[in-house]
């Protein structure tokens, strides 16, 4: 076991130092989900919280990593969603403040963004769906990547995690690389750590733990369900393009297929552009993940979970979801070792 802990000290080496925690295990942000309380546990119990910037009002953004700060004197990082309408007013607000750690989602961050960063002592963390995408935001100078698989929970890109793992991972040094979606245990933790990952975001599994502002029937429906029920929504015409979201299938996938496909037609009517229909879908998830995280609607809310949503059984506080992440970790890199003979 000694060996098997340092096997998983020296993988964990790099994240570490980069996030400045004791294990590189991000919170992802989760919009409605991933607020003060979640996120600070997650940074007290050694993890990276994300603060979730969805769509707030700037004062109850501004209020939220106030709120969270106090509650943590460790580092956490604030997720901004680059196509939301107040990303601007967000974006100004931390680079007033220096914010240390800034996540850019919501496809490749405007280059300004970037570069304002740049300029500050922050340190910049951007979503890499695709390989081509990883290596544009190298080049643009980002601090790290999270490389995001078609597994994961909400709005997904089209490339499954191994996929880009084998892609990226063994090619690129220059920025510690992060590993998400569909990643349920430590057990596969320890495997992209080995393929070069600084370390893994989890979103399903820290939704469904005790601090999790998360409503009951939320928490059920997770628990409830199978991999094979967290399915990715269908795009129907190339002119309104749909970032696909992975849900759990209820009532309220069928609302927006409903949705979308009434769009199409106001559009072929000419009553509407692609852009507003494409504003419109995005509304929707907004709203719908709210009825179902804060109202416990879950039959017409949106249950956007990933496939390790399957591997998800009970709640758990985040104590023990880290803990069990990191124990689960050895135990595999224990197995590991006894594979190969490693002189200490
Ligand atoms: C309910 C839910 C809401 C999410 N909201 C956001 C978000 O607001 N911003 C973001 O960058 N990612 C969001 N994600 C993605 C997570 O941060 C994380 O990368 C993903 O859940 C990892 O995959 P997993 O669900 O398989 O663990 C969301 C995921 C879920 C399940």
């Amino acid at each position: 076991m000694e060996k098997s802990k340092k096997l998983l000290d020296k993988l964990f080496k790099r994240g570490k130092e980069f996030l400045g925690v004791e294990y590189p295990i991000l919170g992802g942000a989760m919009s409605w989900i991933s607020e003060a309380k979640l996120v600070s546990t997650i940074s007290n119990e050694g993890g990276f919280g994300v603060l979730a910037g969805g769509n707030m009002p700037i004062d109850l953004f501004k209020d939220e990593i106030t709120k969270t700060s106090d509650m943590t004197d460790k580092p956490f990082g604030v997720n901004l969603i680059s196509i939301a309408p107040n990303f601007r007013a967000h974006l100004d607000h931390v680079l007033d403040r220096e914010f240390p750690y800034i996540i850019f989602a919501g496809g490749l961050p405007p280059r300004d963004a970037i570069n304002k960063v740049k300029q500050t002592s922050s340190k910049m963390l951007c979503f890499a769906p695709t390989v081509g995408i990883a290596k544009r935001l190298i080049d643009m100078g980002v601090d790290a990547l999270i490389i995001e698989g078609h597994e994961a929970g909400g709005h997904i890109g089209p490339v499954s995690t191994s996929v880009l793992a084998e892609q990226i991972l063994p090619h690129t040094s220059e920025v510690p690389v992060f590993v998400a979606g569909g990643i349920g245990s430590g057990l596969l933790m320890i495997h992209y750590l080995m393929m070069g990952a600084s370390g893994v975001q989890l979103g399903t599994r820290f939704a469904v733990s005790e601090e999790s502002i998360a409503h009951p029937n939320f928490k059920q429906a997770f628990i409830k369900a199978a991999s094979k029920d967290a399915m990715p929504t269908a795009q129907f015409d190339p002119r309104v393009p749909v970032i696909p979201v992975r849900s759990i299938t209820n009532k309220g996938v069928e609302d927006f297929t409903t949705l979308q496909l009434g769009l199409i037609a106001q559009m072929q009517r000419g009553a509407l552009t692609a852009r507003e229909a494409g504003m419109q879908l995005e509304e929707f998830w907004i709203g719908g993940l709210r009825k179902a995280v804060i109202d416990g609607d879950i039959e017409h809310g949106s249950l956007m979970a990933g496939q390790s949503v399957g591997i998800v059984s009970e709640i758990q506080s985040v104590h023990e979801i880290i803990h069990d992440m990191v124990e689960r970790g050895i135990q595999e890199s224990d197995r590991i070792l006894s594979l190969i003979n490693i002189k200490d």
